[in-house]
């Protein structure tokens, strides 16, 4: 996408703002919207953020606790934020002024878009840049997981390694065996074409069914929740958090599973029962879990710390250079499109923009 800066003119005749954008002295110097950049992100971002817009940013890189996010925002027209900031009725309710709240990241789970909408205050996201990033990464896992590779380079670095052996680090093939990708999105579609490779059967169960020409290039057969659970080897899970998918993964879940499955999570955290999880692997319910999200992120479960067939990744399933670059890129031109009257191209909640005094045209 490219964006051309809107000259002072535009801005000022077209009064966007509710009064706080306002020419001061022949078009030339403005009262520029402000905007919060909540978190650190890469320099491009801000760069092009400063050319329209009064930024703060926070290059302290953790959190603001709620009430100084609070205090930093109710002043601000709009906010660049990542999935640790939480945006609720609360804090909207202290920021009148907020138009516009763009996060870097797909999932948008932090946010209460409905609050937003009540308010008329548009929401972005930032999918597509990260799919097959994400892809790559819940491969990575799976792997590592199958095959024990976290453990044996642990093994290797404490000097415990004494020459070859024929039964040491046996793992699990992927190779030929079911693959059950629970969400057929754009990131789960992703990882059922990496499986081609493995000669792996695909199993996939979804809310609604792919196209036929999705199902036939994956070689994917759509399934029930119960079928993919109890037949596949390897299940990755691909959905949106939301009241339907907490807990998607719990007890009974583990109770229909092979005992030489292994989960793998690079969704969100909440979507796996935790408790549920150690206790399925403390009774060798099932063979083993890599996970990059969790349910209290930072904490996670000591058990699941102190368990070798447990691979763990601290949320960096979309941290490659160039995708985490491309995705701050992409929140900042989503914020700028949105606060200039423009249709952001990632706008989750596109009734506010039909109803908006923003709207272009
Ligand atoms: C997202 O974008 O939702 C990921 O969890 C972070 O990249």
């Amino acid at each position: 996408m490219r964006l051309s800066r809107p000259s002072s003119f535009y801005l000022a005749s077209r009064d966007l703002f509710s009064g706080s954008l306002r020419t001061i002295s022949g078009g030339q110097n403005i009262m520029r919207p402000k905007v919060l950049i909540t978190r650190k992100v890469f320099d491009e971002a801000i760069a092009m953020l400063k050319q329209y817009f009064e930024v703060e940013d926070n290059q302290g890189d953790h959190p603001f606790p709620p009430d100084v996010l609070i205090q930093k925002l109710k002043d601000k027209m709009g906010a660049m934020i990542l999935l640790t900031d939480r945006i609720d009725e609360d804090v909207l309710s202290h920021c009148p002024k907020l138009k516009m709240i763009s996060i870097v990241a797909v999932g948008y789970n932090n946010i209460d878009v409905e609050a937003c909408t009540r308010r008329r205050i548009m929401v972005t996201n930032t999918p597509g840049v990260l799919d097959d990033t994400t892809a790559d990464f819940t491969w990575t896992l799976l792997l590592a997981t199958a095959r024990r590779l976290v453990e044996a380079d642990q093994y290797i670095r404490s000097s415990q390694w004494e020459g070859w052996r024929l039964m040491e680090f046996l793992g699990y093939d992927v190779h030929h065996k079911i693959l059950g990708i629970c969400g057929l999105g754009r990131i789960g579609q992703r990882v059922a074409r990496r499986a081609k490779g493995f000669d792996m059967k695909i199993y996939y169960t979804d809310v609604v069914r792919a196209v036929p020409s999705v199902e036939k290039e994956l070689g994917g057969l759509f399934v029930d929740k119960k079928t993919l659970l109890s037949e596949s080897d390897f299940i990755t899970l691909h959905v949106p958090l939301g009241p339907q998918t907490t807990h998607y993964i719990s007890t009974a879940e583990f109770a229909v599973m092979k005992p030489t499955a292994i989960l793998i999570n690079a969704s969100r955290g909440p979507v796996v029962d935790e408790k549920a999880l150690v206790q399925a692997l403390g009774e060798g319910r099932i063979a083993g879990a890599g996970l990059d999200v969790y349910e209290r992120e930072p904490e996670v479960e000591l058990a699941l710390i102190q368990m070798k067939n447990v691979v763990l990744a601290p949320h960096i399933a979309s941290a490659s250079h160039g995708t985490r670059g491309r995705m701050a890129t992409m929140a900042a031109e989503n914020l700028v499109a949105g606060l200039t009257g423009r249709l952001p191209p990632n706008l989750v909640n596109s009734e506010v923009f039909g109803s908006s005094p923003l709207r272009d045209g």
